[in-house]
């Protein structure tokens, strides 16, 4: 059944892939990855929550097109994203016999992405990646582009490497099963593309937003636009030395609240940090007279309408003073030299990479926020 199914090519030299994105590519998963050439079994890395609801059924398909597979499921969540899980998926690979040509499976969301992505990046030195990812978040974001990683206990995805999958199968029929927080999360980053460089795609947002996050062609059609955004990005800046900085368009508050919360998917999850960080990005280059301040008004209103939080006050439990974010956000990665670098607009689908952006104007921009002038 290959109707509605759309591909978008990724041409990077000498490691180019497809992403292929559609209701009903599972199915296709074992005829698209013997395609790929001299695989034999498939390593399933999956989750306790989608391996009930997909695994057996991508088995299936696998096992038609006479690959064998193994699975090893792991716990779902943040947690599972540490040295611990990583040395088990990697032995688990190991005594399952994925040998060199084989490939290491991704089924899940992006935390089931980044591990599998990882292992499979140093299994025998490396093995092909397939990610099947089953949110929509990891269908528009983090199932593309190669990045892998764990976290360590000193902040997120600080061991990792690039390792650009061979495949991604983006089946958004399995979006269907995703709680309805989780489908908004992923949202904010469809939106942020439009934000980034493509106005008339944050329009197109604004008029479809609602059915996309619903399902059927608007939903294909925002992965779609999404997967080519981000490819567009990351074929002119594959290990982000430039460019590929715009994909953290809202992220460095993002960063900042889920380190406050301590990474309480109770009281936020990353998607909704997106969206409260896209509101502030926003609002912040409207204070530092970047951007008109009806741009930022239409990107707070578009998140709020589609039921997204917009401010810090939405978040539950608090944040805390603006000194305790701004001390968040000084550890962030991303900060070289003690300058913040953020991503900022002059408008709608006019970002840019700002750097060394003066503490005090973040300070005082977020004590505007926290004070509600
Ligand atoms: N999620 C940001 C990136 O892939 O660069």
């Amino acid at each position: 059944m290959s109707q509605g199914i759309a591909t978008v090519p990724v041409p990077l030299p000498g490691r180019a892939y497809d992403i292929v994105i559609g209701r009903g590519v599972l199915a296709e998963a074992g005829r698209r990855i013997a395609a790929l050439g001299k695989v034999r079994h498939v390593g399933i890395v999956t989750d306790e929550i989608v391996a009930p609801l997909h695994a057996a059924a991508l088995e299936e398909a696998l096992g038609e097109a006479g690959l064998v597979s193994s699975r090893i499921t792991i716990p779902a969540g943040e947690t599972s994203k540490s040295f611990a899980m990583f040395a088990h998926v990697s032995d688990g690979l190991l005594a399952a016999r994925i040998e060199r040509q084989d490939a290491v499976l991704a089924l899940g969301g992006g935390v089931v992405g980044d591990l599998a992505g990882f292992a499979a990046a140093t299994l025998r030195r490396g093995v092909r990646l397939v990610q099947v990812p089953t949110t929509l978040l990891a269908q528009v974001d983090s199932s593309v582009g190669g990045k892998t990683g764990i976290n360590s206990q000193h902040g997120k995805n600080l061991i990792g490497a690039f390792h650009q999958p061979a495949l991604v199968l983006a089946d958004t029929a399995l979006i269907d099963t995703l709680p309805l927080r989780e489908r908004k999360a992923g949202y904010a980053e469809v939106v942020k593309y439009g934000l980034i460089n493509d106005p008339d795609f944050f329009e197109w947002c604004e008029q479809h937003g609602e059915a996309a996050m619903a399902g059927g062609t608007a939903r294909d059609h925002a992965v779609r636009v999404s997967c080519a955004a981000k490819a567009a990005i990351v074929l002119r800046d594959e290990h982000e030395h430039g460019d590929r900085a715009l994909l953290n368009l809202g992220h460095t508050f993002a960063h900042a609240i889920e380190r406050i919360v301590a990474y309480d998917n109770s009281r936020i999850v990353h998607g909704e940090a997106v969206s409260i960080g896209l509101a502030l990005a926003f609002r912040f280059s409207q204070r530092l007279g970047l951007c008109p301040g009806q741009d930022a008004v239409r990107v707070t209103r578009h998140l709020a309408r589609l039921g997204m939080p917009t401010t810090l006050a939405d978040v539950p439990g608090g944040i805390g003073p603006a000194s305790a974010m701004l001390e968040a956000m000084a550890q962030d990665k991303k900060v070289m030299a003690g300058k913040l670098t953020f991503i900022l607009a002059r408008g709608i689908g006019a970002s840019f990479v700002a750097r060394d952006v003066p503490a005090a104007e973040v300070l005082a921009f977020l004590d505007a926020e926290l004070s509600g002038t």
